[in-house]
């Protein structure tokens, strides 16, 4: 049991004093390439990383208690944008699609950075949901509670996020990337040994704080759809690179990063299944010029960590999730990741950037059941 798991137990019995009849535990994410493709009906590649949410649940009650924060909140509540949101929203989902939950009381833990773009809230979704469907034997597909986790994110806590995150959160397998096709919903595990080839991934934290629903995602959604509509599409997954001669201006650029990102996720699983991880490493960077220039969501921060990494040796770097802050990450040589990650700290205090954090991984587990008594 990770450590994680066993918090939300332990916490679970001091405050019921009774054993959890489930725990399940879930991961955040990191995209290795396909960024803001997935509200285009396109694809992306994430896979999962070892921070993760637990939940300890029980029936009986009508409790939500974060042991993160110390505070406890009703399930059947009303939106109060706080963290109990998100597994409020999934109980909404759930039972909306006709899943009978009767009472809860649940108990999360979770070590995914917060804000970071690591994805905790797909973490507590998805742990939440996998939680819900064992406890009342509800035997929904992944893929339907991914869809159902969207659906609340999208619906109760309002932000107008893609299936990525929920995909990723309830689909990777340990080694492995998730290939989605977000138009069709496939979704295929495919191989990423990076230890087999000395190669780590590390996560640059920039800890530049970035909400979703208060930046320019929605803007570049708008954006997008905007320039479908002009193309006579019904998406972007749906252009073609010479369609885009009849775009200008903003919707020019948006659309330039959708169509040319769309093929790299491609070449990238491409890539990966030659086990060519240079030619992966040179669409990661291709990917961070394309954010960078045309889709203008990368930050100074960002940017530099991109720069250090590729001066250090990286294969390839890149701003990874939905930009404006957040995290990036560099597939390096794993024995030079902290030489790189102390080179950072030392540049970005020359340049006057805040201090960022690190964290190195490899391919973790999807969503899990830990127990179930
Ligand atoms: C956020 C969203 C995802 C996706 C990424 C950008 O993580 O939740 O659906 O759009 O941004 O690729």
């Amino acid at each position: 049991m990770r450590e994680i798991e066993e918090r939300a137990a332990r916490t679970y019995r001091d405050r019921f004093a009774e054993d959890p009849e489930m725990l399940a535990s879930a991961p955040g994410r990191i995209n290795l390439i396909g960024e803001h493709t997935d509200y285009n009906g396109g694809f992306v590649l994430p896979c999962a990383v070892s921070r993760r949410v637990a939940v300890a649940a029980g029936r009986g009650g009508d409790e939500l208690y974060s042991a993160n924060f110390g505070e406890a909140r009703p399930m059947t509540g009303e939106k109060d944008s706080s963290w109990a949101d998100y597994p409020r929203g999934v109980y909404r989902a759930i039972s909306a699609a006709g899943g009978e939950i009767t009472s809860l009381r649940a108990v999360f833990a979770g070590d995914v950075p917060l804000g970071s773009g690591l994805s905790s809230s797909a973490a507590i979704e998805a742990a939440t949901a996998l939680a819900l469907d064992a406890l009342f034997g509800l035997r929904m597909e992944r893929r339907e509670l991914a869809v159902l986790c969207q659906r609340a994110e999208n619906e109760f806590v309002g932000v107008q996020s893609g299936i990525m995150d929920q995909y990723a959160s309830l689909l990777c397998k340990e080694g492995a990337a998730l290939l989605v096709d977000c138009r069709s919903l496939e979704a295929e595990n495919v191989p990423l040994d990076l230890k087999g080839a000395d190669l780590a991934l590390l996560v640059c934290d920039t800890r530049v704080e970035r909400g979703l629903a208060d930046t320019g995602y929605n803007d570049r959604r708008a954006a997008c759809e905007r320039a479908a509509r002009k193309l006579g599409v019904e998406q972007l997954r749906d252009a073609r690179e010479e369609d885009l001669e009849r775009l200008s201006g903003e919707e020019l650029m948006r659309a330039r990063h959708i169509v040319s990102e769309n093929a790299r996720v491609l070449e990238a699983v491409e890539a990966l299944r030659a086990r060519d991880f240079h030619e992966l490493g040179r669409l990661m960077c291709a990917s961070h010029a394309s954010m960078r220039d045309d889709f203008e969501i990368s930050t100074p921060e960002l940017d530099a960590f991109v720069e250090l990494a590729r001066e250090a040796g990286a294969l390839g770097a890149r701003l990874t999730g939905a930009g404006f802050g957040g995290c990036a990450i560099a597939l390096i040589q794993e024995d030079r990741t902290d030489a790189l990650a102390q080179e950072v700290l030392r540049a970005f205090e020359r340049r006057g950037l805040g201090e960022p954090a690190f964290y190195e991984f490899l391919p973790a587990a999807g969503a899990e059941i830990v127990t179930c008594s």
